[in-house]
């Protein structure tokens, strides 16, 4: 069975809730699924999943929540070679900000400096106009899981 490590940025629980909802559905299309509230960056470069799912929510002024800033650090600070990864992004933010999605784009970059392959579109979800997220979310993971089992082939 296919592992799948949902890799978590939160401040108030909305990216976690997003990941939780998520997770019976990976599980219903076939992955072993873990979810990671304090994330480090060896959970993605130590026995790697066959695919990682990140849900990034931003704070500050385009920053990353703090659970996540000790990972973001180490990626940006190594660039690990991450050229084997697939991963999906799940970016949350609020357009009334200029820095919107900050954090899960930052990542996204950060991540193709790696070398990693994301697998579908990023999803970036706005606040303002989807107060709850999963309202997004779900649909989007639907449709990624297929993409997501395809890569793996
Ligand atoms: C203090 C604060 C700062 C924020 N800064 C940003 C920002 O720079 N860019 C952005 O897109 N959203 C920003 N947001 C909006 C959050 O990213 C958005 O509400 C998100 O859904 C929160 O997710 P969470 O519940 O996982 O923390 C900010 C929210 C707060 C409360």
């Amino acid at each position: 069975m296919p592992s799948m490590r949902i890799f978590v940025a939160t401040v108030y629980g909305g990216a976690l809730d997003v990941a939780e909802l998520s997770q019976p559905l990976c599980e219903q299309a076939g992955f072993q699924v873990n979810i990671l509230e304090e994330p480090e960056l060896e959970d993605l470069v130590n026995a790697p999943p066959d695919i990682a799912l990140f849900c990034i929510s931003t704070t500050g002024s385009g920053d990353f929540p703090g659970n996540f800033m000790r990972f973001a650090d180490n990626m940006a600070n190594q660039l690990p070679d991450l050229s084997h990864q697939r991963y999906g992004l799940i970016a949350m933010g609020d357009s009334s900000y200029d820095t919107f999605c900050g954090a899960g784009r930052k990542l996204d970059n950060v991540l193709q400096q790696c070398g990693a392959q994301r697998i579908g579109e990023r999803l970036e979800i706005d606040a303002s106009r989807t107060p709850m997220a999963d309202d997004e979310a779900l649909p989007w993971i639907e449709s990624w899981l297929p993409i997501a089992r395809e890569s793996l082939q």
